[in-house]
């Protein structure tokens, strides 16, 4: 694991400082929503996200400056959704990454608006010619990010999840939501190295079914942090998912931390036919299941 965490550590350096190149400050009254979304975007996190997206196309020998650039676009629509998830009229969220959330550090209305430009801004990040000589390639990166982060992806499953603070959810259906609302951005990063780097169907199709192992893996994790995980180690507070269905409300605990781990072995298994190149790939899903924050 010392080998994950200190890459995972030179990840997060790198895309900070891409991150601080693509969104320098600005003048004119219009610097407050800039200031937010750097506020928000350059405040710590994992960056498991980015490293997905590096690791999956080093697979392929894509230049680390392109994926680089997917890795940026990608983590600008995971702080926006994340903005927006600790909002009054969602999880109404004080503390994130350790610290005031964008609409206890400024207001509602700057938050939203974060959120909002975050989220263009990854497509804009994406659509430039920097990231991808091939007009082809661009395109579908880009469809692919919206269908992973719209309705069908990340907001619907926040829909869901809204919804099922009031409504009784299946197994089944807490599976799906979960994939939606969490899945489908780490659905993306795989893919994203998969398309920059012209992968084969099949492998195209074994990293998805990694993404999708790891992406439930994760948000289970993230279910029992709620319930047993340390708020200053965290960044965020506890006991938020209150009544909501989820995996350890349904499961309970034990159950839970069960499936986590046999999804992690699962996702190791679809990596079988890569080579060692994959080995950072093969240590994440563990790593994401024991994680403390
Ligand atoms: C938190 O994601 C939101 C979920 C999808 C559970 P992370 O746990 O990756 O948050 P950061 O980016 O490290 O803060
Ligand atoms: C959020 O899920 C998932 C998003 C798409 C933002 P949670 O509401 O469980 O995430 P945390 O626990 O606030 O980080
Ligand atoms: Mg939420
Ligand atoms: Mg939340
Ligand atoms: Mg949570």
């Amino acid at each position: 694991m010392a080998l994950l965490t200190s890459e995972m550590a030179d990840v997060a350096g790198s895309i900070n400082k891409a991150l601080e190149a693509i969104l320098p400050p600005v003048d004119g009254y219009e610097s407050q929503v800039v200031d937010a979304m750097r506020y928000a975007l350059l405040s710590g996190g994992k960056r498991l996200r980015p490293f997905l997206v590096l690791a999956s196309a080093s697979l392929f020998d894509v230049p680390t400056p392109r994926a680089t650039r997917v890795a940026c676009a990608l983590e600008c629509i995971h702080t926006y959704s994340l903005i927006h998830d600790d909002l009054p009229c969602m999880d109404d969220d004080d503390v994130r990454r350790g610290l005031p959330t964008t609409h206890k550090k400024y207001d509602e209305a700057t938050a939203i608006l974060a959120g909002d430009a975050l989220l263009t801004l990854a497509f804009e990040i994406i659509a430039d010619e920097k990231t991808h000589h091939e007009p082809l390639v661009r395109t579908e990166l880009i469809s692919s990010l919206a269908r992973e982060s719209g309705s069908h992806g990340m907001v619907g499953g926040q829909m869901i999840d809204m919804l099922a603070n009031s409504i009784e959810l299946d197994i089944g259906a807490v599976a799906r939501l979960q994939q939606m609302k969490t899945g489908a951005l780490i659905r993306f990063a795989v893919e994203a190295g998969a398309i920059m780097g012209r992968a084969t169907k099949d492998q195209k199709h074994a990293l998805h079914n990694y993404a999708h192992d790891l992406g439930l893996a994760f948000q289970i994790t993230d279910d029992l942090l709620d319930i047993n995980g340390d708020p200053a180690q965290l960044g965020k507070a506890v006991g938020k998912d209150g009544d909501k269905e989820t995996f350890v409300s349904l499961l309970g605990e034990d159950r839970a931390r069960m499936q986590a781990n046999m999804l992690a072995d699962q996702a190791v298994i679809h990596l079988e036919h890569f080579d060692e190149k994959a080995e950072l790939l093969r240590l994440l899903p563990h790593f994401v299941i024991n994680r403390r924050n």
